[in-house]
């Protein structure tokens, strides 16, 4: 692998007025589309997490998916899907959060983590934190540990950290 080093926020494109206005969309397409800048930025998430002594990733879709995954990998372990209700083939156990406007609801396979794993979330963004709040809860009732969580990108500003109680959280980009 090159040693070339990345300013990750250069990959972004920040879409102004999307999906509605006054919201500045961080786009992680174009980071994506680019395999060296996506590979180096999965591994510097592994960098950072490594220590932590994972057992497994999960991840909230869909973006989640593509920074979970590869995240899993890179570390060796196995990936956890964590999905909308009414997704998941099998026996599931479920969690609702806040949306501005009405609720939604997470779900996860019954038999997805053994008690006592030390789990990892991995997912595109923190913003208000409820995705992830709603995640570890997940975890919980399946009694994994969440160890902690990552993120290509926080949104500073929304304070989402203050939701996800005493585990490490990593992010590569912030944005205040
Ligand atoms: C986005 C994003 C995070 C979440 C962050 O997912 O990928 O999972 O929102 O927001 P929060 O911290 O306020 O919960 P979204 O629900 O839009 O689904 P998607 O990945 O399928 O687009």
């Amino acid at each position: 692998m090159s040693n070339q080093t990345y300013n990750f926020k250069d990959y972004i494109r920040v879409i102004p007025d999307f999906p509605q206005p006054g919201i500045r969309f961080k786009d992680i397409t174009t980071l994506l589309k680019d395999g060296a800048a996506y590979r180096a930025v999965i591994a510097e998430m592994r960098d950072a997490v490594k220590h932590l002594k994972i057992d497994i990733v999960a991840g909230p879709e869909a973006r989640g998916f593509v920074v979970g995954a590869p995240l899993a990998l890179e570390l060796g372990v196995g990936f956890v899907p964590i999905r909308k209700s009414g997704k998941l083939p099998g026996e599931t156990i479920t969690a609702s959060y806040d949306l501005e406007y009405g609720k939604d609801v997470l779900a996860m396979h019954k038999d997805a983590i053994q008690p006592g794993q030390r789990v990892l979330i991995g997912d595109d963004l923190l913003a208000t934190g409820g995705t992830i709040a709603s995640s570890i809860n997940l975890v919980k009732q399946l009694g994994g540990e969440v160890v902690g969580a990552a993120f290509l990108i926080e949104l500073l500003y929304l304070n989402g950290r203050e939701k996800l109680g005493d585990i490490d959280v990593f992010s590569i980009m912030t944005y205040e």
